[in-house]
């Protein structure tokens, strides 16, 4: 099995600075050695840059950084579409979470020309669900979900070749909702497991719900991991923390679960900032869902399929 890695070291998207640092954090973390070290061919293709540019203007005053998402996201959408072709699972380091506005419009393009439709799982404290016309702090990593579904109101970003169908998204872990997103949310019909939904139910059974749809329709998933899912306690480096997040064990489950599927076809790991971390630990964190999520184990057990 393969798996190239990709930086996108973008932190234009977010309100602080420290995002940039995120790839550099993941490989002192030994993200490669650990997957190597489960079976994976493993392919750094090291980090994309953008060119410099010029500012552009948008009637909404407030939005941040523009020009630099617009050209990340050029530069992102090729190399994601590449990558999808190219391996069996890419993984895109950010950067803030408007790394997914390139990463998710790139390999929905390479799921659409295999015929197969792709399926997104977003693990976030956050929809993420702005268009540029509603975002009200400007920070653009509020805004990749919005995006790539085809909603109207993202007209600056590049035009979509495969826009994912909401139909085809499952959020979990939301637990902060700005009053647009969530008008968006009710009228789009998005999948949304909150902390509400995983207090009650825990974190398996809408999962497997999800997976049984992306199995039933031979769908590809990408999944894409903001720290800020998880407890700030256990995950400090991260710009938007927001009490009540995941847990270790509940984050871990999930990863394993994914990995029991066999559905998982990319995944983005975002939204690190390591300026802000304690001693690497959540960057260790990151890493080690990642681990398993392609495969790590404390036991070796039979794959247990529930669905
Ligand atoms: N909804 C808030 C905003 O638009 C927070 C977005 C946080 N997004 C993220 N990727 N961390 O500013
Ligand atoms: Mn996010
Ligand atoms: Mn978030
Ligand atoms: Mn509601």
């Amino acid at each position: 099995k393969s798996c190239f890695i990709l930086g996108a070291p973008i932190e234009t998207g977010a309100s602080q600075p420290g995002c940039l640092m995120g790839p550099a954090a993941l490989r002192t973390a030994g993200l490669i050695a650990s997957l190597r070290g489960l079976g994976w061919d493993v392919r750094d293709l090291g980090d994309v840059t953008i060119p410099e540019v010029a500012p552009v203007a948008h009637p909404n005053p407030v939005l941040r950084n523009l020009a630099q998402t617009i050209a990340w996201i050029e530069a992102l959408e090729p190399r994601a579409y590449e990558a999808a072709k190219g391996c069996d699972l890419p993984i895109f380091m950010g950067g803030d979470h408007s790394i997914s506005a390139g990463t998710v419009p790139g390999v929905a393009r390479a799921a659409a020309e295999a015929g197969r439709p792709l399926f997104v799982l977003w693990l976030d404290a956050h929809p993420d669900l702005h268009t540029l016309d509603t975002t009200e702090s400007g920070n653009l990593h509020g805004t990749p979900v919005a995006y790539f579904t085809g909603q109207p109101g993202c007209e600056a970003y590049p035009p979509l070749a495969a826009p994912v169908p909401p139909e085809n998204l499952c959020l979990m872990g939301i637990r902060s909702v700005d009053g647009a997103e969530h008008t968006r949310i009710h009228d789009l019909g998005v999948e949304v497991h909150d902390m509400r939904v995983i207090d009650e139910f825990g974190v398996l059974k809408p999962l497997r719900e999800f997976l049984e749809r992306v199995e039933a329709a031979n769908g590809l998933l990408h999944v894409s991991l903001d720290v800020d899912f998880l407890e700030p306690g256990i995950a400090p480096a991260v710009g938007t923390t927001v009490p009540g997040g995941a847990t270790f064990r509940e984050a871990h489950l999930i990863m394993e679960t994914l990995c029991d599927s066999g559905l998982v076809s990319s995944l983005d790991l975002v939204e690190l900032n390591p300026f802000l971390d304690e001693r690497g630990r959540t960057a260790t964190l990151m890493c080690d869902l990642a681990a398993s999520l392609m495969g790590r184990r404390v036991l070796d057990r039979p794959t247990r399929r529930f669905f």
